[in-house]
């Protein structure tokens, strides 16, 4: 037995209170921004399926493998994989793993601060009535408006950036409780609603029809690469977010009943979203693969129609800025923990610097929604023929970096750590459900990973296995 390591980071008050913060850095943008307009454009439900399959087979083991490395390392991820190659007398070369994690945590906020400043916008779009009544036509002129401008959006990114930096600054555990406490649960009510107006909207069957009904004629590789991204990013997976989060975990807890609970919760939001904007869509005779703009184009039509709609509006907005600042924290703590241990600043100075540089990247995405909406440096690559900065920012993060970090850390949890290690640490004996855990991060998660990327470059085609018949 290891003696436990402790943090110098200090540790969670509870296990609840890492529970609500791992859920707070799972539920985001990516639920309610992303997750409907990636199925949307991929098709729906057979989209949706994949997404499920690999949220159960592959979310919710590497989950566990990564609070199990935190809490066994005690320090941010790239310290963590050292120690813990140390103690496994593998090579230095893990700690990697951890670097490539930082790289992909300040590549994505400098996109997700950009879309969390839309959130932002229209909090007081919504709070002037601006979409009181509003048509389609009207909504989408309003979020035209909005993303053709670039000085807007910077101001709203550097807000968005200001607000994380200050959270991240004080130490994530403060203050952090508190906002999950009541986020998550305002979440639901509000979607919920939401589901109840789509329901009355005329559309509702096909709304349903579209993100449930799987047509595997729909998706092609890349979409099976995307939900399977999209698996890792919604559980905030593959970049040491959630290990970070595990290395602040006080007392022994059961790590797979925690996953498991963060994973459903975090399920749960994101089809309830798709369940109110799908009916908005084809209610409204909108396409489903409009892109980044879909839920900003649909929600604000039921705002705009219903009753209360301008309080319920704001409401909606201001609880997805607090969902997204909840996420952008846990992107950039990783790197501000290895700042504070390795260059001996303090919290305060990690966030900014950390902070400052993911700002400047941003300025990337923010272009690409304007001045360089027609520029598409890939296009030579038939996937990528009209993806702008933006895109590629977003495909290289979420479908390339995390899943082969989440690829490592299967790898390095489950091959090349001690076995007895591993029982000691997830503490849940060495029965039917550890095999199972011991199983799908030894097994399946590699194996889903590398074929889906073999598929994708064309090494290798799997699709007949979907097309037969
Ligand atoms: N899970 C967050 C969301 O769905 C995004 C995120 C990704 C956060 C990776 C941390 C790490 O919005």
């Amino acid at each position: 037995m290891t003696p436990p390591r402790k943090s110098i980071h200090g540790s969670w008050s509870s296990r609840l209170a890492f529970v609500l913060a791992a859920t707070g850095s799972a539920v985001g943008l990516g639920n309610i921004w992303k997750f409907p307009y990636i199925a949307g454009e991929h098709g729906g439900g057979a989209f949706v399926l994949v997404y499920l399959a690999c949220i159960a087979l592959i979310g919710i083991p590497i989950m566990m493998a990564e609070v199990m490395l935190g809490r066994r390392g005690r320090q941010s991820p790239i310290n963590t994989m050292r120690a813990l190659a140390a103690e496994a007398n593998a090579n230095h070369a893990w700690r990697w793993v951890g670097w490539a994690g930082v790289a992909a945590g300040f590549l994505i906020l400098s996109y997700y601060s950009v879309i969390a400043g839309w959130a932002l916008a229209y909090v007081f779009r919504s709070m002037a009535g601006a979409f009181s009544g509003a048509t389609a036509e009207g909504v989408g002129s309003i979020f035209i408006q909005l993303t053709e401008d670039p000085e807007r959006l910077l101001a709203w990114h550097t807000i968005f950036m200001v607000m994380t930096m200050i959270v991240v600054a004080r130490g994530v555990k403060s203050g952090l409780e508190q906002a999950v406490r009541f986020l998550v649960p305002s979440l639901f009510v509000l979607l919920i609603m939401l589901d109840g107006y789509a329901m009355a909207s005329g559309a509702f069957d096909e709304g349903l029809r579209f993100l449930f009904t799987p047509d595997f004629s729909k998706i092609d590789a890349n979409g099976v690469l995307i939900a399977m991204g999209h698996a890792f990013f919604t559980l905030s997976l593959g970049m040491g977010a959630i290990m970070v989060y595990g290395s602040y975990l006080p007392e022994r807890a059961s790590i797979a009943r925690t996953s498991i609970t963060i994973a459903l919760l975090d399920t749960l939001v994101a089809l309830l979203a798709g369940m109110a904007i799908f009916p908005l869509v084809f209610s409204n005779g909108l396409e489903p693969g409009v892109g980044p703009g879909l839920i900003f184009q649909t929600l604000p039509i039921a705002f705009g129609h219903m009753t209360g709609g301008v309080v319920f509006g704001t409401l909606f907005f201001v609880l997805l800025v607090f969902a997204a600042w909840t996420s952008a924290i846990s992107l950039i703590e990783p790197a501000v923990a290895w700042l504070v241990e390795n260059k001996g600043v303090t919290r305060v100075h990690a966030s900014v610097y950390a902070g400052a540089a993911t700002w400047g990247v941003g300025l990337l995405t923010i272009l690409s929604f304007n001045r360089w909406a027609d520029f598409h440096p890939l296009s030579f690559i038939s996937i990528f023929e009209k993806s702008t900065i933006f895109d590629l920012l977003d495909y290289l993060t979420a479908n390339i970096m995390l899943p082969l970090g989440g690829l490592a850390i299967a790898i390095f949890s489950a091959w090349v750590m001690r076995r007895e290690d591993t029982v000691q640490e997830l503490d849940m004996g060495d029965g039917p459900a550890y095999r199972l855990w011991h199983f799908l991060v030894r097994y399946v998660t590699p194996v889903a990973v590398i074929i889906v990327f073999l598929n994708v470059t064309g090494l290798v085609d799997f699709s007949h296995l979907f097309r037969a018949g």
